[in-house]
Order: C-alpha cells, then sequence, then structure tokens
C-alpha cells in the first residue's frame, strides 16, 4: 500500500505582514522544537501573502527549518502584459513547493471559473509547482445536491490538462464550513474525500489517486484535527483562522500527541 505523507497546511490569506511573517515562522519552529516534535513525520507548508514568501524563503533555508511553502495564487501566464498578475516561474524561483488554486474565496470575490482554475493548475504544473487545488459546496449545493457533487465537478474539470504523473495535492474546503466555526464532521469530510479520490482514479488513473493527498479545510482547530486525520481518506488540513495563532497550529501540527 502506498503511505501517503500527511500534510499541515497554513493558508494566511491576506494576513501577516512580511515582518510578522519572519516573527511568526521563527515562533512556530521554537514551539515545535520545544514540544519535541520530531520532523519529517508530518509535513508542514505554509502560504504567506505573495510579499511574505521572500522573507519565508530566507528564513527557512538559513535556519534549516523544516517548512515547505507556498503562495496562494498564481497567474495562468507565463509572463508579458499581465499588470498585477505573478508567474509560476517567480514563485519556483523563491522555493515554492506549492500553490493553493481556486480557493473558494478566489472563485467568489474574483470571479474564478473552473476554467481558470484548470489554466491556473496546468501553469503551476509547467513551472514544477504542486497545486493544491481547492473545491468545495456552499450551503445552498449541499442542500440541492449533496456534499460530493459539486466539489467532484469542479475537481474533474481542474484535472483536464493534468497528466497521470504529475503531483497534485487536492483540499476539500465546504463553503459553509470555512471560517464559520462550524466544521464538517470527520464522517462528512470523509465522505467527499473518498468521491475525490474516486475522481482522481477516473481521470489520472489508480496509482495517481493513491498518491495525492486530499485535505480537509473548513474551521480546522487543535481540538478537531484528530477526528479528521483518523479518516483513511483524509491526508491532512488545509487551515485559515488557526494558522495565523502560533500555539494552536503548533498543536494542530502535533495532532498525534
Ligand atoms: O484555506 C483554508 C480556509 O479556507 C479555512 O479557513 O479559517 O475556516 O480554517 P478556516
Amino acid at each position: 500500500a502506498v503511505t501517503r505523507t500527511p500534510l499541515i497546511a497554513g493558508n494566511w490569506k491576506m494576513n501577516l505582514d512580511h515582518q510578522q511573517a519572519i516573527a511568526f515562522v521563527q515562533k512556530l519552529d521554537w514551539a515545535l522544537k520545544d514540544a519535541g516534535h520530531e520532523a519529517g513525520s508530518v509535513e508542514v507548508a505554509l502560504f504567506p501573502p505573495f510579499t511574505g514568501l521572500r522573507s519565508v524563503q530566507t528564513l527557512i533555508s538559513a535556519d534549516k527549518i523544516a517548512f515547505a511553502h507556498g503562495a496562494q495564487d498564481v497567474s495562468a501566464h507565463d509572463s508579458g502584459p499581465y499588470t498585477g498578475e505573478v508567474s509560476g516561474a517567480f514563485l519556483k524561483k523563491l522555493d515554492c513547493a506549492y500553490v493553493i488554486i481556486g480557493h473558494s474565496e478566489r472563485r467568489q470575490h474574483h470571479a474564478e471559473t473552473d476554467e481558470i482554475v484548470g489554466a491556473k493548475v496546468s501553469a503551476a504544473l509547467r513551472h514544477g509547482l504542486a497545486p493544491v487545488i481547492c473545491v468545495g459546496e456552499t450551503a445552498e449545493d449541499l442542500e440541492k445536491h449533496g456534499a460530493s457533487a459539486v466539489p467532484a465537478a469542479q475537481l474533474r474539470t481542474a484535472l483536464a490538462g493534468v497528466s497521470a504523473d504529475a503531483e497534485i495535492v487536492v483540499a476539500y474546503e465546504p463553503v459553509w464550513a470555512i471560517g464559520s466555526g462550524q466544521a464538517a464532521t470527520p464522517e462528512q469530510a470523509q465522505e467527499v474525500c473518498r468521491a475525490l479520490r474516486g475522481v482522481i482514479a477516473g481521470t489520472l488513473g489508480e496509482d495517481a489517486a493513491a498518491r495525492t493527498r486530499i485535505l480537509y479545510g473548513g474551521s480546522v482547530a487543535a481540538a478537531n484535527i484528530a477526528g479528521f486525520m483518523r479518516e483513511p481518506d483524509v491526508d491532512g488540513a488545509l487551515v485559515g483562522g488557526a494558522s495565523l495563532k502560533v500555539d494552536e497550529f503548533a498543536a494542530i501540527i502535533r495532532y498525534q500527541k
């Protein structure tokens, strides 16, 4: 059987300027080391705003801190007259391993369609970044279509241009659970994550489905992380609000203790 390394990812959204980012990374590293956390048992990835990426890169490489980092968005284009956009090549040069694509806040406030998400996924892969593809249903979708239909359709479109050997991560984030304090239950998360693994199997094949990490996101906290991580198809978490609190995020990373 394939073992998938659990991934705990912190999406800072539009929080922490570059100086606050440095302080946060140092404190998180100390908190984990103080607690005797064994780096490597769980992969930790931080997603600062663009302005924090250079500082986080420098700190992580200088202090040999075992965190990965990534951006919260990427341009679908490679270079040229796209004012305000940031290319995958620039992110790769900052040692980003990952980039979040299609977060519901971007779908909602920046009119990102499944097609745009697909184009950004291709752009990320062209530049050697693993896309963290976000999918999820609204409360209305849930009522009308059940939990899995909308996220499954979003993922199918996002994977249209992806090759079977690409490294991708999928994040299931029910929109109604984001920032609401009302997380899905572990059983609900498992049901949808299992369906999403089925979509990967159907589009990229069984090997890709067995290898790909699927995260749950939406009001993840120190108090509920262990329940999600016990589910067979949940391989980690994409954490928003709780990733901005050092002790809480450290406790989420140490969910096994
Ligand atoms: O991308 C993570 C996010 O949308 C979840 O946010 O604050 O509910 O953990 P939060």
